[in-house]
């Protein structure tokens, strides 16, 4: 054939009755007597292929009808527009070429638990579910960068080796420097600090590293920050931007992305609900909810509900058990319902793990003591009270870094937020004032008992034309987890890193 064009498969429909090729891996397929269908996904999309058999395609159709999911091909032939099929677009084959027969694939359509999944996470990736989900992430990516750009922010990378604590002891990565102990950046804030001194606003974006101990659904030992920082800024101003970053990135999505989230099973109504202002209340006043009745109440009715949530899903999976082993049920029909049974499995176990949790989360919130941070499960009773993204502001200075503006009125607090996304997802955001005197900066850093050396620099963003400032850390993963609705942000990154788990 010579007039062959290679077509990406989202291009198919431009191409109606032409003859093309497409390049990709397949996906399944299956066949009649006569006739077989071979879904080839190439990254843009997905292709049902269609091959006759006839004397002079008898054996390619042997060989395609054979072939194991997730080999490679190229298929050629006329593209025909069909509503029925998937994508609305069908390649009526002609030839096809085989480019590497894979051996038998792991990941089959019967169900896997997580922690093979996640094995495999180098296969997972071409899985539907994961790749929809990457692809929000690199439009939110591409979303907070144009928003910074178009405001006026200069991108400022900071280093990764970093000499100094910037958030925290307890979660530091330390690394061998030629002999001298570094550590890996918790974040870039300090430096762009000094940026912001020079271009006014600034923002970096890059990897940042927690030696996280614990395992919940929102904590991962490397993850993506977002950070704009911004000279001539107290706390309202940079809540602002943070309010106004925030509405975008989810208006970019429901624009981009509808399809694909109906695809994640998220409903997009709490989503469209998200606009300025957001709530805001005061860490104080957080702990008040946190102390209510109502709090217990809730939590009660919680309880009550996933307790008949479980019952109800138990049910469901003894019934299609029955369903699934009972004689002369099709196969696709049984394949189908162990699915649906496993999906069913892993809910339940979710749900029992909650339940288990609940009567503790009671109590830590009853008990919530006045000084210390906001936990998870705390951020979870406040996050959901409202369909807004909730503001949390002046924590009390010994539950926050160093460098947060204590506020002069009542210097207990500091002037600082977080910024918890509804829903019960928690925090997604964490950022603050920065103190900006030079003698409360050296108090709070020997209060910390903080080496005064490794912040010499810093310093002299307060002995050199020092001026109000402030900025934020954006949590990439938890964002992309609270948008596309998932449990836990391990689906979020490419290949997560978390504890116990740095493979592949
Ligand atoms: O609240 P954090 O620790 O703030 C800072 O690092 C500031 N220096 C940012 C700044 O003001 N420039 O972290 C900011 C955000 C959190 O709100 C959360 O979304 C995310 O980073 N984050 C994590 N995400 C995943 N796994 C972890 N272990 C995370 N720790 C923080
Ligand atoms: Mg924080």
């Amino acid at each position: 054939m010579t007039t062959t064009n290679d077509v990406a498969i989202t291009e198919l429909t431009q191409h109606a009755d032409q003859t093309v090729r497409i390049r990709g891996w397949l996906h399944r397929s299956r066949s009649s007597g006569k006739v077989a269908f071979v879904v080839v996904r190439d990254g843009t999309g997905v292709c049902q292929c269609v091959l006759e058999k006839t004397d002079r395609t008898a054996e390619l159709f042997d060989r395609l009808r054979r072939l194991p999911q997730e080999s490679s091909l190229t298929a050629t032939g006329t593209v025909r527009l069909d509503e029925r099929a998937p994508g609305g677009v069908e390649l009526v084959v002609a030839e096809a070429e085989v480019i590497h027969e894979a051996e038998p694939y792991p990941i089959t359509p019967k169900a896997h638990g997580v922690d093979f999944l996640m094995r495999h996470r180098h296969l997972w990736l071409r899985s539907k579910r994961q790749h929809v989900i990457l692809r929000v992430r690199h439009t939110l990516i591409d979303e907070m960068r144009s928003f910074l750009n178009r405001n006026g922010f200069t991108l400022i990378d900071t280093p990764i080796f970093a000499p100094a604590i910037g958030e925290a002891a307890s979660t530091l990565f330390e690394v061998d420097y030629f002999g001298d102990p570094v550590y890996l950046a918790q974040t870039g804030q300090l430096y762009l600090e000094a940026a912001a001194m020079s271009f006014g606003k600034v923002y970096c974006f890059g990897p940042t590293f927690r030696a996280e101990k614990s395992k919940t659904r929102r904590h991962l030992t490397e993850f993506w920050m977002l950070e704009p920082e911004i000279a001539y800024a107290d706390l309202e101003a940079v809540m602002a931007v943070a309010e106004d970053l925030v509405c975008a990135l989810v208006a970019r999505v429901l624009e981009d992305h509808r399809a694909d989230l109906d695809e994640l099973g998220r409903d997009v109504g709490p989503l469209e609900r998200v606009q300025k202002p957001f709530e805001r209340i005061t860490y104080s006043q957080a702990a008040d909810v946190l102390h209510s009745d109502e709090t217990q109440q809730v939590l009660q009715r919680d309880l009550a509900d996933k307790q008949a949530g479980a019952e109800q899903l138990a049910a469901d999976v003894d019934r299609m058990e029955s369903q699934r082993t009972q004689p002369g049920v099709k196969k696709y029909k049984a394949e189908q319902l162990a699915q649906q049974i496993a999906a069913a499995r892993e809910e339940h176990a979710d749900l029992v793990e909650e339940i288990g949790n609940l009567p503790q989360h009671m109590a830590l919130a009853r008990g919530f003591e006045w000084g210390s941070d906001l936990g998870g499960s705390d951020e979870t009773i406040i996050s959901r009270r409202h369909d807004q993204p909730t503001f949390v502001t002046h924590y009390p200075k010994q539950a926050k870094a160093f460098y947060m503006y204590v506020n002069r009125e009542d210097p207990r607090v500091v002037n600082n937020f977080d910024l918890l996304a509804p829903e019960g997802y928690g925090e997604i955001i964490g950022g603050s004032q920065r103190e900006d005197d030079y003698e409360t900066l050296v108090e709070r850093i020997e209060a910390e008992q903080l080496p005064r050396e490794p912040y010499e620099w810093y310093l002299d963003l307060r002995r050199y034309g020092s001026v109000p400032h402030g900025g934020f850390g954006l949590g990439l993963e938890r964002t992309l987890a609270w948008i596309c609705g998932l449990k836990h942000v391990r689906e979020t990154i490419p290949f997560p890193r978390l504890l116990g788990r740095v493979y592949p």
